[in-house]
């Protein structure tokens, strides 16, 4: 059987709902086993026991979360070369930007291969304050729902064989 596993971190909760929103849809999926990991405790094990990847994470000062930097610093090279051609989808949880997480994450999965599948999902949570920004968040149902769409995706891509 096929396995999913969707490694996430999350500050103020946003990342974890987009990650519990795609974990919840993919786990309709039959004929796929699906693992949900936050990133201090994903090994490089996980990795190469699993056959796709969603990597879910918020942007911190234009960059990677240093906890989701870490996971992907304490892997890359225990990994190279044993994940290349497997699929992986991105989604990022940011106050107003996000897209330089995306590309730098983007490039570290090209560096092991990987194959996106999907468009990385931005969700904005126009939290502009340092109040706002260090509040808990609640995200929208639409964005969740974009969040689920693409877990129901990579989970039926990786149950059909498609990717
Ligand atoms: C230290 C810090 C730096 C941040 N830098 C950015 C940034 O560069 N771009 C951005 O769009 N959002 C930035 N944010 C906002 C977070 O991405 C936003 O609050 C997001 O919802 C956090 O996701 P989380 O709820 O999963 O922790 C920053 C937040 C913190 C705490």
């Amino acid at each position: 059987m096929k396995t999913l596993l969707i490694v996430f971190h999350s500050r103020t909760g946003g990342s974890r709902q987009m990650a519990e929103a795609a974990l919840g849809a993919a786990r309709t999926e039959a004929g796929l086993q699906t693992r949900l990991l936050p990133a201090r405790e994903a090994q490089a094990a996980d990795l190469t026991a699993a056959d796709g990847y969603l990597f879910v994470f918020p942007e911190n000062l234009a960059a990677i979360s240093g906890e989701m930097k870490e996971f992907f610093d304490r892997c890359y090279y225990p990994v190279l070369g044993q994940l290349n051609g497997r699929a992986y989808a991105l989604m990022v949880c940011a106050g107003s930007d996000g897209e330089n997480a995306v590309r730098q994450a983007a490039r570290i999965a090209t560096g092991w291969r990987l194959k996106a599948v999907a468009d990385p999902i931005i969700v904005c949570t126009h939290a502009q304050t340092p109040e706002a920004i260090q509040a808990p968040k609640q995200l929208t149902r639409s964005d969740l729902d974009r969040c689920a769409e693409l877990g129901a995706a990579l989970a039926a891509g990786l149950a059909m064989g498609v990717f």
